[in-house]
């Protein structure tokens, strides 16, 4: 057995809770590899819809276990909230939900810190969720970070207090009035408090040491699928810097966040919408500011799933994509959201990037410093309401020409079709799973 990996594409939102969520009953665990609370993962089945941050989307089916890896930093406050919410709709979250000891903790003065970056920067601000993930990913990197095994530590109501005098002290460099600072409509102290109380959350979930975990599973035969936050253009090494996100979205992520080898990574699920968007700041080569991206989003609902934010949007960009295919390893793709295209008599894919009056069809190494014009190629809409496609196969032809398309450009299969929000609305290829 190999660990499977599903993960985006684009920058991020491209609908992995959904996927994660349909091919959850063929896996019996699902582990989260990177990220924090910053992500919004939306499932939706039975009219009902959930977000989630932190908690792998494999929580809805009751024989599967859920990870949360050593590579994701968890809020407690936030974790708790999710925690609840979920238990209140009668899913046992607590009985099938493990965390790594070594998975790092976000205080409030990350929360305060990462405020505080973003205002220093003014109009070069990153468009962060104000998540607390950089700074927290700092500490980590820089070995001041505090771990979930650490809560049960003598010294950790020590650790605490170093790490928050140090974060103030950083604060107070630029300026910053705490009085004047509010965390999810709280000030900081009050904020603190409640953060304080979750503690007691993760503290009666149950811990593992996740690498061990997921490695003894796959020698006894279990089938294992991570699941990415974010997307591969906002990786730390390789999305479009300094607009990116503070860890490695790519598969490579996988063998770090989750203690898994190279050699035991099986197939690679790469998701992507057959459109583009972006949420936050940064270069978008695609984007559209017409009424077409209007439409987009009006269809397409982008509005940011933790944040509320509106999301850019923009047609296919091939040569990002072809590039995050590249570094993942991506062995399947899946299109998301191909319904929001319904209405479009014409759709455009840029193929190329022209740059100071060169063509070229790679990313260059600063998306933010150049120019891009991209070179667009038009590929005739299906132009009808797929919502009654019952099959991969039944697809409408232009559909079908779409997707043929996207796999000759890749040189990659497109094993799934996304064609609405709900589990129900997804066609798979036959033979593909
Ligand atoms: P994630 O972060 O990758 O899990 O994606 P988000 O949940 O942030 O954003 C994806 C949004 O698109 C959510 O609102 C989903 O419910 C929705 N969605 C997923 N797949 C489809 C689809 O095929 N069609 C439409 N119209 N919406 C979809
Ligand atoms: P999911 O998992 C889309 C973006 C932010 C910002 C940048 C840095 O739902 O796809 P951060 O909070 O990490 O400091 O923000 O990255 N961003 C996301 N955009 N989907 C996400 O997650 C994102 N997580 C972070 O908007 O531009
Ligand atoms: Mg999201």
């Amino acid at each position: 057995m190999k660990v499977d990996v599903l993960l985006g594409l684009q920058w991020g939102d491209e609908g992995k809770g959904k996927v994660v969520d349909v091919l959850t009953p063929k896996y019996d665990i699902i582990a989260r590899f990177q990220g924090g609370p910053n992500a919004g993962h939306t499932i939706e089945f039975d009219g009902k819809k959930f977000v989630l941050h932190t908690i792998p989307s494999g929580i809805f089916n009751n024989d599967t276990v859920n990870v949360v890896g050593n590579g994701v930093i968890i809020d407690p406050y936030i974790f708790n909230t999710e925690i609840d919410e979920l238990q209140e709709t009668g899913i046992d979250v607590k009985a099938n939900l493990l965390v790594s000891r070594k998975a790092h903790i976000i205080l409030p003065s990350h929360r305060m810190l990462d405020a505080v970056y973003e205002s220093a920067k003014g109009d070069k601000k990153i468009g962060s969720t104000l998540k607390g993930i950089g700074p927290t990913y700092t500490d980590k990197v820089s070995r001041n970070g505090l771990r979930v095994g650490n809560l049960n530590h003598a010294d950790f109501q020590k650790k605490y207090e170093q790490a928050k005098v140090r974060h103030l002290a950083i604060a107070r460099q630029y300026k910053f009035n705490l009085d004047a600072f509010t965390i999810e409509g709280m000030s900081f102290l009050e904020y603190e408090k409640r953060w304080f109380q979750s503690l007691e959350t993760l503290k009666s979930l149950t811990w593992v040491n996740s690498e061990y975990f997921l490695n003894h599973a796959l020698q006894t035969g279990k089938r294992i699928l991570a699941e990415g936050a974010q997307g591969t253009m906002l990786d730390i090494d390789f999305g479009s810097y300094p607009f990116v996100t503070s860890s490695n979205t790519i598969t490579a992520g996988v063998c770090s966040g989750l203690g898994i080898a190279p050699s035991q990574i099986g197939r690679v699920y790469g998701i992507f919408k057959a459109y583009c968007t972006r949420v936050g700041s940064g270069p978008f080569p695609t984007e559209l500011f017409d009424d077409k991206g209007e439409q987009l989003r009006a269809t397409g609902r982008e509005f940011g799933a933790t944040t509320g934010r509106p999301r850019r949007c923009g047609w296919l960009d091939m040569v990002a994509l072809k590039y995050a295919v590249m570094l993942n390893g991506v062995t399947d793709l899946m299109m998301m959201k191909a319904d929001v295209l319904d209405d479009f008599e014409s759709i455009k894919i840029a193929t190329k990037y022209e740059i100071s009056g060169k063509t070229t069809d790679e990313v260059p190494y600063d998306l933010t410093a150049e120019k891009i014009n991209p070179v667009f190629e038009v590929v005739k809409g299906w132009n009808k309401d797929l919502s009654g496609v019952s099959s991969f196969e039944k697809m409408p032809d232009e559909l079908k020409q779409y997707v043929d398309y996207v796999e000759e450009k890749t040189g990659v299969q497109v094993s799934m079709v996304s064609i609405g929000p709900d589990r129900d609305e997804t066609l798979l290829r036959t033979g593909a799973f």
